[in-house]
């Protein structure tokens, strides 16, 4: 385990497939912290996958589910927090993540995070459509600009999270040492 790096929650933001929830995992278990994921909580909390909440209740309905569990969430111990990818577009949501923790874009390629999401597309209402990769497209044009605004971005490495999880340690470290 490493000496603690910071005081704050870490939340991990970004597109589907970039790895948020295992780079948050390993993340967590390097500095001895509890790992969340908000799309597992909320299926938890709501008694239903990410999936049927779409369906049932729509996605502004999911979009508030997920900022009340994100807040409960960041309300306590300085946790790991792996996102949702949409969770950090809202305003409210958005504002809730950078007052209460400290935000990191893992940021991916095109062809990484299609490859990475072909393998797993229950969990992802959002590309349940014809063409996903042109939907891709499209949400990384419109949601790159906004994981900007997270307080450090980190370019996913290629190869095992694991170089991830390292950039991630590096990039918090500097991040602190230079807002101290
Ligand atoms: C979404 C990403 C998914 C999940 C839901 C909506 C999005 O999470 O929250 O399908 O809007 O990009 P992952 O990023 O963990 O796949």
């Amino acid at each position: 385990m490493s000496p603690d790096i910071t005081t704050r929650p870490i939340a991990l933001v970004g597109l589907m497939g970039v790895g948020k929830t295992t780079v948050g995992r390993r993340l967590a278990r390097k500095l001895g912290r509890e790992f969340f994921d908000s799309d597992d909580e909320i299926e938890l909390a709501s008694g239903r996958t990410v999936a049927g909440y779409f369906r049932d209740h729509g996605e502004d309905e999911f979009r508030k589910g997920e900022r009340r569990v994100i807040e409960r969430l960041l309300d306590g111990k300085p946790i790991i927090l792996a996102t949702g990818g949409g969770a950090f577009i809202p305003d409210a949501t958005r504002k809730v993540l950078n007052e209460k923790a400290l935000t990191v874009w893992l940021k991916g390629d095109f062809n990484t995070v299609m490859e990475r999401v072909s393998r797993n597309r229950e969990k992802r209402p959002l590309l349940r459509v014809d063409d996903p990769r042109a939907k891709m497209r499209e949400l990384m044009e419109a949601r790159h600009p906004i994981y900007a605004k997270a307080h450090i971005t980190v370019p996913i490495a290629r190869g095992p999270h694991v170089r991830t999880v390292h950039k991630v340690i590096r990039a918090v470290k500097t991040h602190v040492s230079q807002n101290a």
